[in-house]
């Protein structure tokens, strides 16, 4: 089984026009508008900043945002995009800051980036060591979808158009909560191979984990318009706060 994958130079180069065709480009505002709301005029810390697809937008709403990301290539693209935010190289799984945040948020996914079940522990650790004391942590990820697996193999359409065929091939490894997959682009002039290795929480899970690390569930939304999180709910917006 593979371990973490690095967004590379075929990543970052798609990157925005993958997030536009998965509609994340649409809903960015939507999200910005909730960061703010904990970030409140103040810092706020991105793990995974990427592109900036969220940190710079939140940037132009005057909070000073700051942004960890591992990859050379995604800092490339902000920094092409931006200099609002201060971005740096670090592991968001083992990082620490001098700097103390009000808002510290990693959205899309990101955090079931790390592969192992420390990683993600390590990663709510120096979160919340990076937090001030009335600070917020927000997190959004997926709720598991394991439908359609079939021995352990599952293989998807994300988009068909008269440009794009986009497939995900997928291995699912469920003793360690692994998914590991090929996303497979072929475009009238290229085929890319853009690889995404997950470890899948559930919801529950990341509380007890938050907790591990000092922190506390204060709000869970199933979307950026704090849409109630529900058992039909696809994702969740968790919003955790340093235990008293
Ligand atoms: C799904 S993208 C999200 C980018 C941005 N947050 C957004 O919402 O558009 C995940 C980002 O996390 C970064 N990343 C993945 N694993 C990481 C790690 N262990 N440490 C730091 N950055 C990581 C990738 O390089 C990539 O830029």
């Amino acid at each position: 089984m593979c371990d973490n994958v690095m967004y590379d130079e075929n990543w970052a180069s798609t990157y925005d026009h993958y997030t536009r065709i998965r509609g994340r480009i649409d809903e960015v505002d939507d999200a910005v508008a909730f960061l703010d709301h904990y970030c409140n005029g103040g810092n706020a810390l991105e793990l995974g900043v990427g592109g900036g697809r969220v940190a710079v937008p939140l940037s132009e709403r005057g909070a000073r945002v700051d942004g960890i990301d591992n990859s050379d290539s995604m800092l490339r693209v902000l920094a092409k995009r931006s200099d609002n935010v201060k971005a740096w190289k670090a592991d968001i799984a083992n990082f620490s800051s001098e700097q103390r945040y009000n808002l510290v948020y990693c959205v899309y996914n990101t955090f079931t980036l790390l592969f192992t079940r420390e990683a993600q522990l390590a990663c709510l650790r120096s979160a919340a060591a990076a937090l001030d004391d009335e600070g917020t942590l927000v997190i959004e990820i997926d709720v598991p979808d394991l439908d359609g697996f079939v021995h352990g193999q599952r293989a998807s359409t994300v988009l068909l158009d008269h440009e794009n065929t986009i497939l995900i091939a997928e291995v699912h490894e469920s003793l360690k909560q692994n998914v590991v997959s090929t996303l497979l682009w072929f475009s009238a002039t290229s085929v890319r191979r853009l690889p995404h290795n997950i470890r899948y929480v559930y919801h529950q899970e990341l509380d007890t984990m938050a907790e591990y690390a000092g922190l506390e569930l204060g709000e869970r939304w199933e979307d950026w318009a704090r849409g109630a999180f529900s058992g039909s709910s696809k994702r969740h917006i968790s919003v955790y706060r340093r235990r008293r």
